[in-house]
């Protein structure tokens, strides 16, 4: 299309143009020609008029001299029959008429000797010449013609003109067309391999005629040499471009590992305070146990005679009490280990539907040891949307603000300063999770600067700069923003603002499971490597469901081969057959059974585990297993 255009445009400029050209040449010539032939032929009709009176003149002078008026009058009706005479008079050298033809005026004066005259009188040319006899005496031959016949030779003339304008228009027009054509048809060439180029097919080149000797052979050659040079910029700029590609790949790897770096600092550098927080439910939790082992050994003794009525009962109130707290004290230390396990997981910032709670109690569990040395922490939660976000990545934002919030106050004043974790919705319906200290401040100048990386105003190793960049990074990866509000020496707010989840549909309803054989009650298959966590399951879980252990994949296949189970828990990783592989075979023998299993970790992972936990859809339970979750999983719905 583009092409047509462009060749029907030259050639049609050129013909426009030599059109143009012969027109403005022809039509002065048209218009002037006329005119100044007008005065040519008048003066060639007079001398030509005159010729023809001279000649008759001649002729007539024996009858003036005789004044023979029949030989006159014969004489001018001769005259009459030719040349487009209109009338005619020969008169004597006194004026009067000797002889007269067709009626001429009367008024015709003579003339003084020797005068010729050519004069327009009455619609006719009338020329007036002397007849020269023997004698002194001229008499004078009056003729008169017809304009019109005189006229016609012009008229002819201009005709031939104008026919032979037009025809030099139109040979002038063919022939701008024709040199248009021959010269738009190598350029039509180019522009088409051009536009073949353009669209990736470098082999047009090979249509280029090259060979030719003319100036289009000459515009193909540079076009061909300036394709040449083309082609190889493109491949200097396709290498660039992968060598670009690859570079933003390992900015992008150095960025992730940037991200888990950070979060490794923050592990490390709240390691001691880590174990601390782990030591002291562990502390409680061992006493508690020292208490029951201690009071359950007179109680399985048998009743000596002297002991207190109610006493027993008593002893068991507070065996279950101090169960009650060693509980606790495991949830607590269950809680910790898995913000540990979370922080130093490399995660590829997976995201997932949660509440920014759950992020949040991590990051304070992580950062309770430091912050207690110098603050109380007050939890303000309220209620929040659930986001769209990585569990980790978020928890490592919050641990930056609580940490920041924990440097901002001094030491060994924990009565007088407050570190408050509060969670809102927002007025836009946005989850709002804020980190307030009552420390230092920051200072105006200062505030410009907070998330650039690598600015702090810590003293060498103690803070790297990074924490606040690498938050914001990751905030606004979630489509949320981070706002900041501080009072020098009255303390900072930090307000991560992030949108809600969008919507999800009702998750499909689950398979229906299949009948269990035997009892109504549901049951349970427990598949793991150590036997005390099959047995802990059995006795936890023992007076609600069916629950039967296995110690390896492979026996727990043997039973399903002739038991029925509505839920197989299993553990990833096991020695002879790991979860992924038990799944596999379930799936080729029981496939209904296969979408039911709930997984359980350690946080033990091969390569395998890893890549398969990945991509696990279904239930993944973290050791130790809550108990209170993995009933709401197995039980039976109403
Ligand atoms: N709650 C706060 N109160 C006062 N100043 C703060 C607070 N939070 C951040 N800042 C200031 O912002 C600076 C940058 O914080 P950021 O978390 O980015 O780095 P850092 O804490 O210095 O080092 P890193 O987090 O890498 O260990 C801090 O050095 C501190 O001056
Ligand atoms: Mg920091």
């Amino acid at each position: 299309m583009a092409t047509w255009s462009f060749s029907t445009s030259l050639r049609a400029r050129l013909v426009v143009f030599v059109g143009l050209l012969v027109v403005a040449l022809a039509a002065p010539l048209l218009v002037l020609l006329p005119a100044k032939m007008d005065g040519l032929s008048q003066r060639w009709a007079d001398r030509r008029l005159i010729g023809i009176a001279r000649l008759q003149a001649a002729r007539a002078w024996i009858a003036l001299d005789t004044d023979d008026q029949v030989e006159a009058e014969a004489l001018l009706r001769n005259l009459g029959s030719a040349h487009g005479v209109l009338w005619a008079a020969l008169l004597r050298p006194d004026g009067s008429p000797l002889a007269r033809w067709n009626d001429p005026p009367g008024d015709l004066v003579p003339f003084h000797p020797g005068e010729e005259r050519v004069e327009h009188q009455g619609g006719a040319i009338v020329v007036r010449v002397p007849v020269r006899g023997r004698t002194e005496q001229n008499g004078t031959l009056a003729l008169a013609f017809d304009p019109a016949e005189l006229r016609a030779r012009p008229r002819e003339t201009l005709l031939w003109m104008t026919t032979g304008a037009g025809l030099a228009l139109l040979i002038g027009i063919a022939a701008a067309y024709l040199i248009g054509t021959i010269v738009a048809r190598p350029l039509r060439q180019a522009t088409d391999v051009a536009e073949r180029i353009a669209s990736g097919d470098f082999t047009a080149s090979n249509d280029l005629q090259t060979s030719r000797r003319d100036e289009a052979g000459a515009l193909a050659r540079a076009f061909e040499s300036m394709l040449a040079r083309l082609y190889e910029q493109q491949l200097v700029l396709a290498r660039k471009n992968a060598q670009l590609g690859e570079q933003l790949a390992e900015l992008r790897r150095t960025q992730e590992q940037l991200v888990v770096a950070d979060r490794r600092v923050s592990v490390g550098r709240l390691a001691a305070g880590v174990a601390h927080e782990v030591n002291n439910p562990l502390a409680y939790v061992r006493a508690n146990l020292e208490f029951i082992a201690s009071s359950l050994t007179p109680l399985v003794q048998p009743r000596a005679a002297g002991d207190e009525p109610g006493g027993r009962e008593d002893s068991l109130e507070r065996v279950k009490q101090a169960l009650a707290e060693a509980c606790q004290g495991a949830d607590r230390i269950r809680q910790i280990v898995h913000g540990l396990k979370s922080f130093s997981r490399d995660d590829d910032g997976r995201r997932e539907r949660l509440h920014v709670t759950t992020p949040l109690e991590a990051a304070i569990a992580m950062a309770a040891g430091e912050i207690r040395q110098r603050a109380r922490l007050v939890r303000l939660f309220g209620e929040t949307p659930p986001v769209d976000a990585s569990e980790v990545r978020l928890a490592q934002v919050f641990l930056n603000l609580l940490i920041n919030a924990a440097d901002a106050l001094p030491e060994g004043a924990s009565d007088r300063h407050t570190v408050t974790a509060s969670t809102r919705t927002g007025t836009d319906g946005s989850a709002v999770v804020e980190v307030q200290d009552t420390g230092s401040g920051i200072a105006p100048e200062n505030r410009e600067k907070l998330f650039q990386a690598f600015f702090t105003t810590k003293p060498a190793g103690v803070g790297t700069g990074l924490g606040l960049s690498i938050s914001q990074g990751i905030v606004r990866a979630l489509g949320g923003r981070i706002e900041v509000e501080s009072e020098v020496g009255r303390g900072s707010t930090f307000r991560v603002i992030l949108p809600p989840a969008p919507e999800t549909a009702v998750p499909a309803e689950k398979p229906a499971a299949p009948p269990a054989r035997g009892c109504g009650t549901t049951s349970l298959l427990v598949v793991d490597d150590e036997a005390l966590v099959g047995k802990a399951f059995e006795r936890a879980l023992g007076s609600e469901f069916r629950v039967v252990t296995a110690t390896s994949a492979s026996s727990a296949l043997a039973r399903l081969a002739t038991d029925r189970f509505q839920h197989v828990l299993c553990d990833l990783a096991m020695p002879d057959m790991s979860g992924p592989m038990f799944h596999a075979e379930l799936k080729r023998r029981w496939p209904a059974i296969a979408d039911r299993v709930i997984f359980m970790t350690g946080g033990a992972f091969t390569p395998a585990i890893q890549s398969f936990a990945a991509t696990w859809t279904g239930a993944l339970l973290q050791k130790p297993v809550d108990m209170d979750h993995l009933r709401r999983l197995i039980a039976p719905e109403a």
